[in-house]
């Protein structure tokens, strides 16, 4: 097993005499230029593409058949609704809108659940999935009684570390992802996960794990639960991905509720960037479930306690929306239609791409691109493969051969796997 993180925090990097220079006129003259965002680098490089086949499959948002972002019809209808409305701009409490809380924590747990009738939760509004992650974060570095180490899978999505070791961690790894098999090495995580020091904090990806789009199975999570909770350890769910993965929301959040229900205290971050389409208004929520009520009133004293010199309250249009399309029963029948609607053409363009693959004349086994399930599959390019497609066909994509299945439409599915198999034959 790995030991240690191992990127640099480069944007950190100084040279010894910066503080002489800063007496020369230049203060910054020591903070060497940092490496651009792997993926926002690929939306550049495409941007500059003047080939009218290019494709762009290194975004991790949603598009439409037609290459297009994608407004739910739902989040259509509730922007209206709120239009109708005269509210205010006041400032949100320092935990956000409290119906939003408990709706969020409700779509997580399932409506049956008996820790919000019980206040065994506390529930903040972050500013999306990574500032949900971050408030998680930082309540770990100040308050988690074991040590210091967070776990994350091999590979995981490649904000979760920078964003753990700012917030003073230590980021460590378990095996995740087999690349012979393009599948779960399913007793890698067990091997690795019964070495891990007890009173150490895993990361879980809840579905549609990102980049590998590789998920254990309900009978793996079960694994998972008791061999956690024999080890002691603490898990930290992202829920990044909530009905976007398989259509079902109670699907998704199966691993989530299962911890839950078999008694882990566990702290949850989610997001409505991707199953609400609501990307840039960044909402989503911080979850801590505790003892009891009293355990979740502390924590989140301190919770709040930490928001406050951070970004003081979050905002309030997305965490609007994300209300009334939750808070009106018609509203989130039409967005639960919404969400499966994204998640069945991601399915669909998956078994287009394999078939076009196979239509080529492709001997390879491309099974994973069906077997793998959200946003993204991971293909199995190898990096040369990679750079091949890009030079030789405007196709762009991460270097680790991660394609966003949303990036694939029916009009470009026959060049992309007649592109795939000319770079892998
Ligand atoms: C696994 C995972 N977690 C968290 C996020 C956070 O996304 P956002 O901050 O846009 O909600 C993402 C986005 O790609 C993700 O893939």
């Amino acid at each position: 097993m790995a030991q240690g993180a191992r990127f640099t925090t480069s944007f950190l990097k100084t040279s010894s005499n910066n503080a002489v220079q800063s007496r020369f006129g230049s203060w910054w003259s020591h903070v060497q230029m940092g490496p651009p965002d792997a993926i926002l680098g690929v939306t550049e490089a495409f941007k500059k593409d003047q080939n009218p086949k290019k494709i762009n499959l290194g975004v991790g948002a949603y598009r439409d058949d037609n290459g297009k972002p994608f407004m739910l019809p739902s989040v259509i209808k509730a922007e209206a609704n709120l239009r109708s409305k005269v509210l205010d701009k006041e400032y949100s409490p320092i935990s956000g809108n409290v119906e939003f809380c408990k709706h969020s924590i409700n779509l997580a747990l399932g409506d049956d659940n008996d820790v919000v009738p019980n206040g065994r939760n506390a529930t903040v509004q972050g500013i999306s999935g990574t500032g949900s992650l971050c408030i998680g974060a930082n309540f770990l570095s100040h308050f988690f009684p074991g040590n210091k180490d967070v776990y994350l899978p091999t590979p995981s999505w490649g904000n979760h570390a920078p964003l753990f070791k700012l917030a003073g961690l230590n980021v460590k790894s378990y095996r995740y992802y087999d690349p012979k098999t393009c599948g779960l090495d399913f007793q890698g995580v067990l091997d690795d996960i019964n070495k891990i020091p007890e009173k150490s904090i895993i990361l879980l990806h809840a579905c549609a794990h990102n980049p590998t789009g590789v998920d254990p199975k309900p009978d793996q999570w079960a694994e998972l639960c008791q061999l956690i909770k024999k080890k002691n350890l603490f898990p930290f769910f992202d829920m990044a991905y909530q009905g976007f993965a398989s259509g079902d929301v109670m699907k998704d959040s199966l691993a989530v509720r299962l911890f839950v229900k078999e008694g882990h205290h566990i702290v949850l971050a989610q997001s409505y960037a991707k199953n609400m389409g609501l990307y840039g208004e960044r909402v989503g929520a911080f979850s801590l479930i505790g003892a009891d009520k009293d355990e979740a009133s502390r924590t989140m004293s301190q919770i709040k306690i930490l928001i406050r010199p951070m970004y003081s309250n979050p905002p309030i249009n997305g965490a609007r929306i994300v209300t009334e399309i939750l808070g009106n029963t018609e509203l989130k029948r039409e967005w639960l239609v919404d969400v499966k609607g994204m998640a069945d053409r991601i399915i669909s363009v998956r078994t287009k791409l394999r078939d076009n693959l196979r239509n080529n004349g492709s001997t390879r086994d491309w099974s994973h691109i069906t077997d793998q399930i959200g946003m993204f599959c991971f293909t199995g390019l190898k990096a040369p493969e990679v750079e091949r497609l890009t030079k030789e066909f405007s196709i762009y994509l991460t270097k680790d051969g991660r394609i966003s299945m949303a990036g694939v439409t029916s009009k470009n599915v026959e060049y992309l796997a007649h592109a795939i198999h000319e770079v892998t034959k």
